[in-house]
């Protein structure tokens, strides 16, 4: 077969440009292409995975489009093996920035790379054993005021997890609540994050100088919260008592490896904004929809209280227990397969690039979507069902990494990966050793794919103390 091949071939080829592979992808409205389907994201992006496959071309104006990538090896390609081509774009960053400022989400280049160098050594793994006590104080305290709850009036466990785990962010962060009061706070976040919400999903907004409710509301959250975390910075360099192990404490007292220098007070407002949301929502809505998922499986609940009162004489947990809150932590990251709190990650090209055998010009977007590869078929056997066995030790053998990635990879991948993975599962353990859950029947969940996928209305349950 091959020498056939050699004689087949022309003396003197004239040499012919590459072929460019275009990837499949829907047309849409012949003005507009998609765009109008952007007002349910999460159907665009699982119908057009059906329809086209691995790397789709999502067609928007005329000549324009981006792209969305569903296989893990055009993942690990544009998260981990040629990153150095890829920045966040403009359409992600300019928004959080307008609430985190220039934190380590949305950075670049060497800022960037000083930051996270920076940075990382406060959020070790071996530095967890201060926090983790924060977690489980925290999430008992909640047991305790659950303890005082009508248990035929049913609540909101998707509120009181955003609850928990903003108090749980700022004392992490800042060793006390926030000045001024965590609800006043959480106001100030909820409405700033909002605005973020709308510029990320809508395309016309009112221009940021007009004095409208909107902007104007806007805007005073946006005080709130730089003047807040600036009085916290202020009264901590000013009593000395900087050496706190707090992450702002750490975050103080890091020096850069390379140049001996710390962080400004600016940086360490926006890095602290950055963290508090960066890490409180995400690891909220995967707890309420963690309790959405038990409250429908109460066996694998059942298995989950039974490992928790397994603990020396039914204390409650620590860390060091973490280990063997095995099925807690598969019950966890099922929950984060089927909902993941970061759905999709966002990259811009900077050169042309090669995706699975696809080209991809430069200066385009291109959309990686956990919630579209977590159920991709080849790599999860009935997609869509429960099953934390998924994750048991070993059962993850020849599954490609990228078929699972909520905490996204690559030199860029969550700096809290490990704080969240301690935090989510001891504050499941914790309240799931008190409490038992009885979803409210026939209420219609959904996901709400804003900047976190949250469970749209709520998860309300009633309540059933057990001890
Ligand atoms: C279940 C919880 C969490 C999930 C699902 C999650 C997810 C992610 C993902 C996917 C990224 C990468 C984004 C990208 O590449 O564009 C990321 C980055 C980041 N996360 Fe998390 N995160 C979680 C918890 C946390 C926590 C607890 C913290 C802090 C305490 C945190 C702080 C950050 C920061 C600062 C970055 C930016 C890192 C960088 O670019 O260097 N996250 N997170």
């Amino acid at each position: 077969m091959a020498n056939s091949a050699v004689q087949t071939t022309p003396s003197n080829p004239t040499p012919q440009p590459p072929v460019r592979r275009i990837p499949p992808g829907p047309f849409g409205n012949p003005l507009v292409g998609i765009l109008p389907r952007l007002a349910d994201p999460l159907d665009l992006y699982t119908d057009s995975f059906r329809r086209y496959g691995d790397v789709v071309r999502l067609r928007t104006i005329p000549t324009r489009a981006y792209y969305m990538v569903a296989h893990p090896e055009g993942i690990e390609h544009v998260l981990s093996r040629n990153a150095k081509n890829y920045r966040k774009p403009d359409a992600f960053s300019n928004p959080v920035r307008m609430i985190a400022g220039d934190g380590l989400l949305v950075t670049e280049g060497e800022t960037w790379q000083r930051t996270r160098r920076l940075m990382t050594p406060a959020f070790a793994r071996e530095r967890l054993d201060r926090m983790s006590e924060v977690f489980i104080r925290l999430a008992e305290s909640t047991a305790d005021r659950w303890e005082s709850i009508d248990p035929d009036k049913p609540i909101d466990l998707a509120r009181e997890m955003m609850g928990l785990t903003l108090r749980i962010a700022s004392e992490t962060l800042f060793g006390v609540d926030v000045p001024g009061g965590t609800d006043a706070f959480a106001e100030a976040l909820r409405v700033g994050f909002h605005e973020v919400n709308l510029r990320m999903t809508r395309p016309l907004h009112p221009p940021m100088w007009l004095p409208v409710p909107r902007i104007r509301r806007f805007k005073a959250a946006q005080r709130h919260l730089r003047s807040t975390v600036l009085s916290i910075i202020a009264e901590r360099r000013g009593s000395g008592a900087r050496a706190k192990d707090d992450l702002l404490g750490r975050l103080l007292q890091a020096r850069d490896s390379e140049d001996g220098k710390g962080l400004t007070d600016l940086q360490l407002i926006d890095e602290s904004i950055t963290l508090l949301v960066a890490g409180h929502d995400t690891v909220g809505a995967a707890l309420a929809w963690c309790w959405w998922q038990l409250g429908q499986h109460p066996e694998a609940m059942r298995r989950l209280q039974a490992e928790v009162d397994s603990l020396d004489g039914g204390r409650p947990p620590t860390l060091a227990d973490l280990p063997k809150l095995q099925w807690t932590r598969q019950v966890f990251e099922e929950t984060m397969r089927l909902h993941p709190p970061a759905w999709g990650v966002p990259r811009e090209t900077l050169e042309d690039d090669e995706i699975m055998g696809y080209h991809i010009p430069k200066k385009n977007i291109v959309t990686l979507l956990q919630v579209v590869t977590h159920r991709h078929p080849d790599f999860w056997p009935n997609p869509d069902v429960f099953d934390p066995e998924r994750f048991a030790p070993g059962a993850g053998e020849g599954r490609p990494k990228y078929a699972y990635f909520p905490f996204g990879g690559g030199p860029r991948a969550c700096i809290g990966a490990a704080f969240a993975m301690a935090e989510g599962p001891l504050v499941l353990a914790t309240l799931a050793r008190r409490f038992d859950v009885a979803l409210v029947p026939d209420v219609k969940v959904e996901m709400d794919p804003t900047f976190v996928l949250k469970p749209k209305p709520g998860v309300f349950a009633r309540l059933r103390k057990r001890r």
